[in-house]
């Protein structure tokens, strides 16, 4: 079984969207932040909705709308409690387990990549998260979704890796 993954381009003052979900402070860094070694590894998504519908730092390029910017294509699972589009290759689940369970499936041996504060956040809570990458960008937002927000306790984590600004560790449990 494959692992689960948050991973997040993260401004230095931690966050991954500024005000109103504006993802438009990524455009300038997204050959900085291009997920090349990341998508190799990926084999599905499991998406927040607001994620899935939201902002796009590729807007008005030939790759908005494409995951990791058009270097991965592959099956997502997007979790809503709302009504579910029919949209080719997404599949929409109404909780955790069941989108996990999906993802899961859907992966095979390869990672399920987590996109969304709060997907990542719940992945933690349920105890079924293995693994962060942060990829931290020279910039300070002052605001908008935080990489974690919630009261303790706190989340230890090891280091795994370090690839230039890119981060990534293992949750402890
Ligand atoms: N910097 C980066 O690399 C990066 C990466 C990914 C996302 N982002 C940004 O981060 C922001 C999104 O994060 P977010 O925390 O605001 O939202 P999110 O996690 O993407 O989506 C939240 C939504 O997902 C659904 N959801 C979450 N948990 C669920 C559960 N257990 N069961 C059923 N549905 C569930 C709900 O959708 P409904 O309201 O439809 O029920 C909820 O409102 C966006 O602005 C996005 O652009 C940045």
């Amino acid at each position: 079984m494959g692992k689960l993954l948050y991973s997040a381009a993260m401004s230095l003052d931690g966050f991954i969207a500024g005000p109103g979900g504006d993802m438009g402070w990524l455009a300038p860094y997204t050959g900085d932040a291009s997920a090349d070694g990341l998508a190799a590894e990926v084999g599905a998504l499991l998406v927040g909705r607001r994620t899935f519908s939201g902002d796009d730092p590729y807007r008005g390029t030939e790759n908005e709308g494409k995951a990791f910017g058009g270097l991965w294509d592959g099956p997502q699972v997007v979790l809503t409690r709302g009504v579910a589009p029919a949209v080719p290759g997404v599949t929409f689940c109404s909780s955790l387990e069941e989108g996990v369970a999906a993802a899961r499936a859907a992966a095979g041996e390869k990672t399920v990549n987590v996109l969304g504060a709060s997907v990542g956040l719940a992945c933690v809570d349920a105890g079924l998260l293995d693994e962060v990458e942060v990829m931290l960008m020279p910039v300070l937002l002052g605001g908008g979704v935080r990489l974690f927000e919630r009261p303790g306790p706190p989340v230890r984590l090891e280091l795994l890796a370090q690839r230039g600004t890119s981060l990534r560790y293992r949750v402890l449990r």
